[in-house]
């Protein structure tokens, strides 16, 4: 008798082989007892639709997906939940009999890291997200259900922050800024960067009265080496500036759970991904 072939899951990204995933989702698999693999699969977006109907056809339980998909990949599936039709993407496929759904876990990773890991409460706080691109509309709900005081998106290009702000304006104190107006009211409780300037070790020109020595700043970056806005920030006297390694653990956790119906403990990976030993 044979055994069953593990369920199949993976990543799909362009370019992917960067991607912590395998890793994260290998040792989740290896600490819950889920039978399973789990592989990087670089997916060119002329091949999307393609590779998506194929990993179905072949039994593939679930993907998760990354730059630059997350937008196209939604009009591939046969639903949406909630979260990911309100922030325009997907991050993660649930692949069953019924059909494909498409769910977004990064809000709900980002708020599971400030909250649990950084123990820091949003209710009531004065927030900045800096950058107003694709991470940005991910998060946004998840946040304002958490009912900071304020939540001000400040970004390089004006009438995207604009839009974004009016997008979700139904759901809490959400306004837009200038990047250069963006401290007229003093320092923040948390400003988190959500732009893509730190890839070219760039840091966007925010002005250093949004930083005041109790702000916690927050990186939706991470790399082995310190980033550029978690350098910045302490250099202009932050004391606590966390790149985005536990974002991306506790996103993937959610997944798991989605795919597996267990949640994995986070702690161990997270810490193994901080000290740079794997
Ligand atoms: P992602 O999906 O990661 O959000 P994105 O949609 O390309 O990627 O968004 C990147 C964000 O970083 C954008 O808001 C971008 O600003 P623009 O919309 O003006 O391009 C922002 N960004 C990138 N480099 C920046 C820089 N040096 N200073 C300020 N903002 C920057």
């Amino acid at each position: 008798m044979t055994a069953l072939n593990p369920d199949k899951y993976g990543v799909i990204g362009h370019p992917v082989n960067h991607s912590r995933s395998p890793f994260i989702h290998a040792r989740f698999a290896e600490a819950t007892g889920q039978r399973l693999t789990y592989s990087a699969f670089d997916v060119r977006p002329a091949d999307l639709a393609a590779f998506v109907a194929q990993f179905a056809a072949r039994g593939g339980k679930g993907l998760n997906v990354t730059v630059p998909h997350k937008i196209e990949v939604a009009a591939l599936v046969d639903a949406l939940s909630e979260r990911a039709r309100r922030a325009g993407a997907v991050n993660t496929l649930v692949l069953r009999d019924g059909g494909i759904t498409g769910d977004n876990t990064d809000g709900a990773g980002l708020v599971r890291d400030l909250t649990i890991n950084l123990e820091f409460d949003p209710a009531g706080r004065r927030i900045l997200i800096v950058g107003s691109g694709g991470a940005v509309r991910g998060v946004l709900a998840p946040l304002l259900a958490l009912q900071p005081a304020s939540l001000v998106i400040a970004g390089r290009t004006p009438t995207k922050a604009v839009e974004l702000a009016q997008a979700f304006s139904d759901l809490g104190h959400i306004s837009d800024r200038a990047l250069s107006d963006a401290a007229v009211d003093g320092a923040y409780d948390l400003v988190i960067n959500a732009t893509s300037a730190g890839l070219v070790g760039e840091v966007a020109a925010i002005p250093p009265a949004a930083i005041g020595p109790r702000t916690l700043c927050y990186d939706m970056m991470y790399g082995r080496e310190e980033t550029a806005f978690c350098a910045w920030a302490r250099a202009r006297g932050c004391s606590r500036a966390v790149p985005g390694w536990g974002m991306l653990v506790e996103q993937a956790a959610e997944s798991f759970q989605l795919w597996r119906g267990v949640r994995p403990a986070t702690a161990p990976v997270l810490a193994a991904l901080m000290a740079g030993t794997v």
